[in-house]
């Protein structure tokens, strides 16, 4: 039986940050740091904290902008992080409103109402509560019958939500399943980290799987979906329900994302290229059949490696769509934007590959073909 994507939705936030304002913010943190500990500092204690760059951080990652539910807060030298309104348990959880918004935009691609969805997966890098699971207060205030569940794979937890939702509707569990990735990355950004205060940004991403024979539109038919995936504590955040009981310090930067950028990079670009490729292999595709890549949108000179890997070649701009310029990294839902945004102009048959990686190391590969 086949399984098709027939709508995708996208809530972006109204709030962004360019490159300039984010670096005037931490330059003016540095510089109240370095005042505050001259002292240490003068003494050799303490390491005065060097100014960040425009320049080096669109040079080295492709970001230009990111958009935010919380600008003012993340700006604010004395706080560096969003500040959001603590809600009451009566009020809709910010991941349940976001994701409701690009929801309701995939049934509306898709042709679709809520009495045609069986069932909604929330897949994310960060659930803003332990529980009950977010996706079944989604399904709420959607008004969906059914079932509902959390996962996270980190920056692959959406296309590890596709490979779950194609199990079930092949299993016969469900007809037609939500896959949504409410990715609010500024939570978990550290913006006092010079290396890394440039990564991310907020979005949510919706796609509406169901069988072939229901779907009303000209969706994307799943040919094949390959996940892999390789421990590494390369991307690593030890925020958890376990930090009380541990009496460790909440404050301390490994509760926020932390990395090893450059062994991240030469790591990951070979994983993924020979998983695509073998996965292509495995379908008996060569490249030449492949239209499009919507690779995962963590960093530029990433995706044209892992793209003239598989090509032999540097890829064409329409081959490969970036939209990591304006969204920054947005976990897992990265490759999904550039899904939404760049699919219109293929042709009935046209085939392209989904993939997402990151922490974990994680890899997921989906491939589609225009019905
Ligand atoms: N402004 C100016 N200079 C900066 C800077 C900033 N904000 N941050 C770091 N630098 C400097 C460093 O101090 C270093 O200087 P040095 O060579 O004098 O020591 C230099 O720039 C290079 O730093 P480095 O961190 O090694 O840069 P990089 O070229 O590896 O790029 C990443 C950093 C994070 C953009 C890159 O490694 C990357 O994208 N890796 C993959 C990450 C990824 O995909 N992660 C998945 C997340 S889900």
């Amino acid at each position: 039986m086949s399984v098709v994507i027939s709508g995708t939705g996208i809530y972006t936030p109204q709030q962004s940050i360019d490159n300039k304002e984010l670096v005037e913010s931490y330059n003016k943190y540095a510089d109240s740091f370095n005042e505050m500990y001259k002292e240490d500092i003068s003494n050799g204690t303490l390491e005065a904290l060097t100014h960040s760059d425009e320049e080096f951080i669109k040079k080295v990652s492709g970001i230009e902008n990111r958009y935010v539910l919380d600008k003012e807060g993340i700006l604010d030298p004395q706080r560096m992080r969003p500040l959001l309104e603590e809600r009451s348990n009566d009020q809709p959880s910010v991941q349940a409103e976001i994701a409701e918004s690009a929801c309701l935009e995939a049934l509306k691609n898709a042709n679709k109402s809520v009495d045609d969805v069986d069932a909604v997966i929330c897949a994310c890098a960060n659930l803003q509560r332990a529980y009950p699971a977010v996706a079944i207060e989604i399904q709420d205030l959607l008004g969906i019958q059914g079932y509902s569940y959390d996962m996270n794979v980190a920056c692959s937890s959406s296309t590890f939500g596709i490979q779950n939702a194609v199990s079930d509707i092949r299993s016969g569990l469900a007809e037609s399943i939500l896959v949504v990735s409410p990715e609010i990355c500024s939570g978990h950004l550290n913006f006092k980290d010079r290396d890394g205060h440039f990564i991310f940004g907020d979005v949510c991403t919706a796609l509406l799987l169901e069988k072939e024979e229901t779907s009303d539109v000209e969706g994307y038919k799943i040919i094949s979906t390959k996940l892999k995936t390789v421990f590494s504590n390369n991307i690593r955040n030890n925020f958890g329900f376990l930090n009380q009981a541990e009496n460790s310090d909440l404050d301390s930067p490994d509760k926020l994302f932390i990395q090893e950028g450059r062994k991240v990079f030469k790591q990951v670009v070979p994983i993924v290229s020979s998983l695509i490729e073998g996965h292509l292999q495995e379908n008996n595709l060569s490249m030449d059949k492949i239209s499009r890549l919507w690779l995962h949108q963590a960093n530029l000179s990433m995706n044209q490696l892992i793209a003239k890997r598989l090509l032999g070649r540097d890829p064409l701009d329409e081959e490969m769509p970036i939209v990591l310029n304006e969204y920054a990294n947005t976990s897992s839902a990265g490759s999904i934007i550039a899904f939404h945004k760049h699919n219109n102009d293929l042709i009935k048959n046209d085939i392209g590959v989904i993939c997402s990686f990151g922490a974990g190391y994680s890899v997921g590969s989906i491939i589609v073909q225009k019905s």
